[in-house]
């Protein structure tokens, strides 16, 4: 994904993370022009990924981002488009206080982190760039895939998380979050 201005001034790092404050990196910390830049980068993805998943509104949005307290890690490839760089994709996760029907369907309160919005740019889909971020997220976070939960999650995510971290056999529930059957069999280990 291009945009009219350089993404290595934007973002220092290949996966950078952002959170309520929309700072890419050291150079634009307190710099108002380069944040809406970052506004600008974080509107058109979260409206690409909404349209690559039929949502009628896109559900990542800078003033969203602000608004709550989730963190987003954006990749970018620094070298493409002449050196002014290009976004790759993007991977937003955050905690959520969910009732998940467990193994023996009873209802049960945990606060996982969750996959909230995951887009990696048309073009770049199926080159592992998706795998690349998850696994920075995963590394990140010191947490395991199986612990996590995902909200409304498409079918080539199903596929994907299948394809890369055997996951599965998911549980049933009555909301739009999927966990897998290990969520609830390492739960007391990670509490
Ligand atoms: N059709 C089916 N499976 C796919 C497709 C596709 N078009 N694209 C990726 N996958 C799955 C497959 O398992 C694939 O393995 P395969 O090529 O051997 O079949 C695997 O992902 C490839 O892994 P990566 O290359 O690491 O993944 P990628 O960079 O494509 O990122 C992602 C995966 C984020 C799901 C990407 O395909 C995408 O942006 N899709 C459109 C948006 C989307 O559906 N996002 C998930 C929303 S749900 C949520 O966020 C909770």
């Amino acid at each position: 994904m291009e945009f009219p201005f350089d993404i290595n001034q934007l973002f220092s790092e290949r996966v950078s993370v952002l959170d309520q404050t929309l700072v890419g990196g050291r150079k634009s910390a307190g710099r108002p022009d380069l944040q809406a830049h970052i506004a600008t980068v974080i509107d058109e993805l979260g409206r690409a990924s909404a349209k690559a998943q039929h949502l009628p509104a896109p559900i990542t949005s800078a003033s969203k981002m602000q608004s709550q307290r989730h963190q987003l890690y954006l990749l970018k490839d620094g070298e493409s488009n002449g050196g002014r760089g290009v976004v790759v994709g993007f991977l937003k996760v955050g905690y959520k206080k969910l009732f998940l029907l467990d193994l023996q369907g009873v209802h049960i309160e945990v606060e996982p982190l969750c996959v909230l919005d995951f887009y990696i740019a048309e073009n770049l889909q199926r080159h592992g760039y998706g795998m690349e971020l998850f696994d920075f997220m995963l590394q990140h976070k010191n947490l395991e895939p199986v612990l996590m939960a995902y909200d409304r999650p498409s079918p080539k995510f199903l596929s994907f998380l299948a394809k890369h971290y055997c996951l599965t056999q998911s549980v049933p529930q009555v909301n739009n979050f999927v966990v897998f059957e290990g969520f609830f069999f390492n739960r007391s280990a990670a509490q």
